[in-house]
Formats: structure tokens, C-alpha cells, sequence
């Protein structure tokens, strides 16, 4: 069954996140992840759709209607408490400092548009349809905001290119992020 994030599925899905995406969210930690999906419940131009089978999540997908400054915004909501795993961050990491600055000026947020931010299947649970469900859903979130094309970003030595791929999408460009090839991807619904 997909349904929306509620309050009770965050702790799942901020695991999922953690295990199963690549990227400078994922280690900053399950209390970074755990505020930053509690804290995108509150912006009405985000959404994040779980895959729930016997109340344990197995898959999530997440959106936004404009991408534009996106990680600022979310951190400006609850500064103090970003504010204070950051620094723990910071603090145990300190040679990442220059790589997290550089995150909250990461391109792909810069254009704005509609875009699928992440999606994530638990790993067992692969090749079964998921994914697509939940990709199908978010387009049909993003109609249902009068959205008419949405984009993927997503590192080129991932997998998800060939699922992207077989959703429909359209390799659009490519960049190099963080030393990394990235591609973005668009599909008009
Ligand atoms: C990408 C991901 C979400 C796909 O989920 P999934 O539930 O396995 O996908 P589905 O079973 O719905 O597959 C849909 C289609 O994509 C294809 N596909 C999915 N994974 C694939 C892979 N690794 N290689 C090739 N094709 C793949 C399937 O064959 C299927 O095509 P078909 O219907 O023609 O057979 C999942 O692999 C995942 O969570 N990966 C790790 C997280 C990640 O990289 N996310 C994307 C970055 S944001």
C-alpha cells in the first residue's frame, strides 16, 4: 500500500534513506535524516510517499514542486536543532567542512522546477514492481499540483540510470558535483 509520510514512518524511512542512497545526506546520520524528513512534513512544496506492506516500510519516494535553495530552506526552518548535529558533524568530521559548504550550493538546486528527490526500495524487496509504483505516484502527485514535467538527478555509477530509463525519462545533462558525474533526467506527464 502507498500512503503518505506520517509521523510514525519517519524513523523507517530515514533507515532506508541511510542504507540504501548514496550521497552527503546519508552520513550525516539517522538524526540528521530523522529531522530533515519530521521537518519536510512541514513544507507544503514537499511530499514523501511510503510503500508499506505489515506496517514495516519497504520502499519511499520523495518530492519537490520547486527545488530552488532547497537544503537552505530546509535547514533555516529548525536552525538551532540543524544547527546542533551539524556542528557535532563538523566537529568529528572537520576536513568535510568544505564539501558541506558546498552542498547548500549544490547546482541542481539552483534552477528551481519540480523534481523526484529521492526514492529508495528496501534491498530484499528489489525487481518487484515498487519502484515503479512509488515513481508513478509521484507523477501522479506532481499532476495533481498542475506540474506537467518533473527532474532526477542521480549519480552515474547508480543502477536507478536504467530504472530512470525504463520510467520513461529522458537523459537531459549531465555535471560534476562533488568530484562525481551526476545526470539529470526529465519526464513530461
Ligand atoms: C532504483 C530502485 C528504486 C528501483 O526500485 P525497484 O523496486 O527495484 O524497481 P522496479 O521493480 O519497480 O523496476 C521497474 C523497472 O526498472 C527496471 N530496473 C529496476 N532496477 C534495475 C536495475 N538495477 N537494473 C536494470 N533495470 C532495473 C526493472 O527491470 C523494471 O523494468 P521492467 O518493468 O521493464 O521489468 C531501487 O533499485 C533502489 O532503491 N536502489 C537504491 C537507491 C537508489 O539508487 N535510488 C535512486 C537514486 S535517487
Amino acid at each position: 500500500m502507498i500512503r503518505k509520510l506520517s509521523e510514525f514512518d519517519i524513523q523507517q524511512v530515514a533507515k532506508l534513506h541511510k542504507e540504501e542512497l548514496s550521497g552527503f545526506l546519508p552520513e550525516l546520520g539517522k538524526e540528521f535524516l530523522n529531522l530533515f524528513y519530521e521537518t519536510s512534513t512541514e513544507m507544503p512544496e514537499m511530499f514523501t510517499f511510503v510503500y508499506e506492506e505489515k506496517g514495516s516500510v519497504l520502499g519511499f519516494v520523495s518530492g519537490v514542486t520547486d527545488a530552488r535553495g532547497l537544503n537552505k530552506k530546509i535547514l533555516l526552518r529548525r536552525p538551532v536543532q540543524f544547527g546542533y548535529i551539524l556542528l557535532k558533524y563538523l566537529i568529528t568530521h572537520p576536513h568535510k567542512t568544505g564539501i558541506f559548504f558546498r552542498i547548500l550550493t549544490y547546482p541542481g538546486f539552483s534552477k528551481g522546477g519540480a523534481e523526484l528527490l529521492s526514492v529508495a526500495v528496501a534491498e530484499d524487496f528489489r525487481m518487484r514492481g515498487i519502484g515503479r509504483k512509488l515513481f508513478l505516484k509521484t507523477a501522479e502527485e506532481f499532476k495533481r499540483r498542475s506540474i506537467n514535467k518533473f527532474k532526477i538527478s542521480v549519480y552515474d555509477r547508480l543502477v536507478a540510470n536504467k530504472f530512470y530509463l525504463k520510467m520513461g525519462c529522458s537523459l537531459v545533462t549531465s555535471f560534476d558535483f562533488l568530484g562525481e558525474r551526476m545526470n539529470y533526467f526529465e519526464i513530461k506527464i
